[in-house]
């Protein structure tokens, strides 16, 4: 596996992949991530191999983005493992790890921030003022490094899944944006790097967020409609995670709605206690198609 450490290692690799006869190029899957790899990512990579095929290249970044954390989150205990990231990624038959050691990498000198308006005001964008700005610029600029014919997202994260999409169609980036299904833990945990930081106990909380959309597709596939009755209990549910929002959105526009009338999703965050005494905010979600 190629490592690149530097912006100009990237621009590099990327320069001399265009050489030559452009029917000749091979295609590029990059897979963006935070490192502290879990399946869903594994199955990100090997979505990524499937679309390029085995004369294509599948590259994957890690670097966990600092503009896309609010002061006092968990960006300093957010999970970090690059070794056995790589090793992992190299199981997963990754030919490019773009892994920026520093984030003045990514960030000295820049004045630019990226900015989608409007799907950004919604769920997690509430609580999490800035958020989307830092995951827009910094994957904007990990497009504008590796130059990827398809991009490949999870939709745990659908808002910014949405977002990206937006950005995408916006900037008339290269390639396409990918969207993949959440990868599930038997139980039906959503895969997420912060699980890491979960004991137990705390794990069996986590499990709440799955059962509240468990919950809601029972009481959709019932016939109700109404996301008030829908949602009725949820924080109980929940608890004892501290909910921060357990939601009906319009499944396009993330926008609020009362009745189902087309695709919905159901979204939820809840800060459950963490391994090292504070707490540890997870989100997950689910489409309700009528
Ligand atoms: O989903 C993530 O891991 C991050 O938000 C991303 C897309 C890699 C940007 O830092």
């Amino acid at each position: 596996m190629i490592i690149l450490r530097t912006r100009s290692e990237a621009l590099a690799w990327r320069a001399e992949l265009d050489r030559g006869r452009f029917e000749d190029r091979p295609r590029v899957a990059l897979v963006p991530t935070m490192g502290s790899f879990h399946e869903g990512h594994l199955d990100l990579m090997r979505e990524g191999r499937r679309r390029v095929g085995e004369d294509g290249v599948v590259a994957i970044s890690i670097f966990v983005n600092p503009t896309q954390f609010g002061p006092g989150e968990d960006l300093d205990q957010y999970p970090r493992d690059e070794a056995g990231d790589l090793a992992k990624a190299g199981r997963a038959e990754v030919d490019v790890a773009f892994c920026p050691t520093d984030p003045n990498e990514m960030y000295a000198g820049s004045r630019t921030w990226v900015e989608v308006e409007g799907l950004d005001q919604y769920l997690c964008g509430r609580s999490r003022p800035d958020h989307f700005r830092g995951v827009c610029t910094v994957v904007t600029k990990l497009w504008g490094l590796l130059r990827p014919d398809v991009g490949i997202f999870g939709e745990k994260d659908y808002q910014q899944l949405a977002i990206l999409r937006r950005l995408h169609a916006d900037l008339n980036l290269c390639g396409e944006v990918l969207g993949m299904p959440i990868t599930r833990e038997a139980d039906g945990l959503a895969m997420s790097s912060r699980n890491a930081n979960l004991d137990p106990a705390a794990r069996d909380v986590a499990l709440n967020l799955s059962r509240l959309l468990a919950e809601l597709r029972r009481r959709f596939v019932g016939g109700e409609r109404r996301a008030s009755a829908l949602l009725e209990g949820a924080a109980a549910i929940l608890a004892p995670a501290r909910i921060d929002y357990a939601e009906l959105v319009d499944a396009d526009a993330l926008s609020p709605i009362e009745v189902i009338e087309r695709p919905a999703l159901a979204a939820v965050a809840a800060f459950v206690p963490s391994r090292a005494g504070g707490e540890v905010r997870l989100i997950d979600n689910t489409v309700l198609r009528p």
